[in-house]
């Protein structure tokens, strides 16, 4: 675990000079790696909300609101109506799969939404053609990719990448485009030398460094074409040294890893409530069956890894048993996600979890999430494209800790600890929003109103 420094509520209003943000012009260019469910669902929704047929329930550019000065007030915008943020009807898709079916196809296929929400759209999807992945058999056992590119070496393949960013921007006419990556989870990578500085980097890419995945190269020719980078999956793909300094020389906003939607939501939920409360947790058994394409690359080990230590963190940031070894010293915490075709998308989520109260008495909670997938994560998608286009206009570059809340894995400064409680990532989030359009920050002191 890494050093903890000073908790976020002191970090706030003095930090940093507010920076002036630019109007959104024109379209916005939605780059996304990975055209799969998670992707073709977003996608589905956005086309489908700017016609009036669906409502993008869950996403909180689109149905949030932010409560501005006191609560006397009664100044409670929509968050779409108090920044600046790009409107559905500017975005423009663009994708990379290593498979060459259309959005249309993979809609059908990955049978996550009816055909009564894909027949009015269905002329529109069907005209997302993904451009050939960037792809390395290694990374994901499980898929053969048949619609990849070649090249000599990895150099070689981000420069590929960078034209066809470059080439989507001019053939759509976008000025700004923000990337999403919403492909496999691959391998299991941890950071080594290659990754610790854009020289040693380029180097390896020029190299075939194996540690370096395909992730990582739509990353690093986003970085270079200065298109934000969120990501959507644990993998390593902005998230080293190397690509931190590069975000930082380009300008660039980025942030990860992981979208955070059904268990681990959970688990940010009530955890902070056990430690508010000093109630104590010996044990968190999580397991989840999922039938999707994304269960099935999770199905291999290496893969699977890799979710694993990004699912298996929030608990340790939150509940910290180094300073409450009486309450939470001896928890034991597994996570297990079964590959089960049958459920496709429509994933269930066991929580069985031992807390103890008074005197050490146990109690037991269960939770049964009958979710779905990918209408969890592609709120998500959207609020990451339009937070990120946001960030960047505001020249907010390098790791936007603000974001954490999108996040099982937040991406955070090396010396500072990950902030997992979704409640303070909600109000870091609002803060950040307040402090950028020059509204007073939110302490929930409320003295004033007594004195
Ligand atoms: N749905 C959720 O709730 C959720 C939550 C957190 C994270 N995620 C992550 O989001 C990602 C997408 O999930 P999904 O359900 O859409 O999976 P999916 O398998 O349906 O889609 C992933 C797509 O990525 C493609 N792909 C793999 N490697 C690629 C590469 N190098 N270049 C281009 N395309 C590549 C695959 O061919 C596939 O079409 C996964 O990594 C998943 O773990 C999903």
């Amino acid at each position: 675990m890494t050093m903890r420094s000073a908790p976020t509520h002191t970090e706030s209003s003095s930090e940093s000079k507010r920076p002036k943000v630019d109007a959104p012009q024109g379209k916005l260019g939605v780059l996304l790696p990975g055209l799969g469910a998670v992707a073709t669902t977003f996608i589905a929704g956005c086309l489908l909300a700017r016609r009036g047929l669906g409502q993008p329930f869950g996403s909180i550019t689109q149905l949030g609101t932010i409560r501005l000065g006191k609560r006397n007030e009664g100044r409670v915008p929509r968050i779409s109506d108090f920044v600046p943020l790009a409107g559905l009807s500017d975005l423009v898709f663009g994708t990379w799969d290593i498979f060459p079916d259309d959005a249309l196809t993979v809609a059908r296929e990955s049978k996550v939404i009816e055909e009564r929400h894909i027949s009015p759209i269905a002329d529109e999807l069907g005209k997302i053609v993904p451009m050939a992945g960037a792809f390395y058999q290694e990374d994901v056992k499980r898929l053969r990719g048949t619609h990849v590119k070649a090249a000599r070496n990895k150099a070689e393949m981000v420069e590929q990448l960078r034209e066809d960013i470059r080439r989507f921007k001019r053939e759509q006419g976008v000025e700004r485009a923000v990337a999403v990556w919403c492909g496999s989870t691959e391998r299991f990578v941890e950071p080594n030398a290659a990754h610790q500085s854009i020289e040693s980097f380029e180097k390896a890419l020029a190299a075939n460094d194996a540690s370096i995945t395909g992730s990582a190269l739509y990353a690093w020719a986003c970085l270079q074409e200065r298109v934000p980078f969120a990501n959507g999956a644990p993998n390593l793909s902005v998230d080293f040294p190397a690509a931190w300094e590069l975000a930082r020389e380009r300008n660039v906003a980025i942030a990860g890893k992981d979208f955070k939607t059904g268990q681990t939501l959970m688990k940010t939920v009530l955890a902070p409530a056990f430690k508010a409360r000093a109630l104590g947790l010996s044990g968190w058994f999580s397991t989840n069956i999922l039938g999707n394409r994304d269960g099935e690359v999770l199905d291999e080990p290496e893969n699977f890894h890799s979710k694993e230590v990004s699912k298996l963190g929030v608990l340790e940031h939150i509940l910290e048993p180094e300073r409450y070894p009486s309450l939470y010293g001896e928890m034991y915490h597994k996570v297990r996600i079964e590959y089960y075709p049958p459920r496709g998308d429509a994933k269930e989520g066991w929580d069985n979890i031992d807390i103890f109260g008074w005197l050490g008495y146990p109690m037991q909670i269960k939770i049964d999430f009958l979710c779905r997938d990918s209408i969890l994560a592609a709120p998500l998608v959207l609020d990451l494209a339009l937070f990120m286009d946001l960030a960047q206009r505001a020249n907010l570059s390098g790791i936007q800790e603000w974001l954490s809340f999108f996040f099982k894995s937040p991406m955070h400064r090396a010396d500072l600890y990950p902030e997992h409680d979704l409640f303070i990532q909600s109000m870091k989030l609002k803060n950040t929003l307040r402090w950028l359009m020059g509204e007073e920050l939110i302490t929930h002191l409320g003295r004033d109103y007594y004195d």
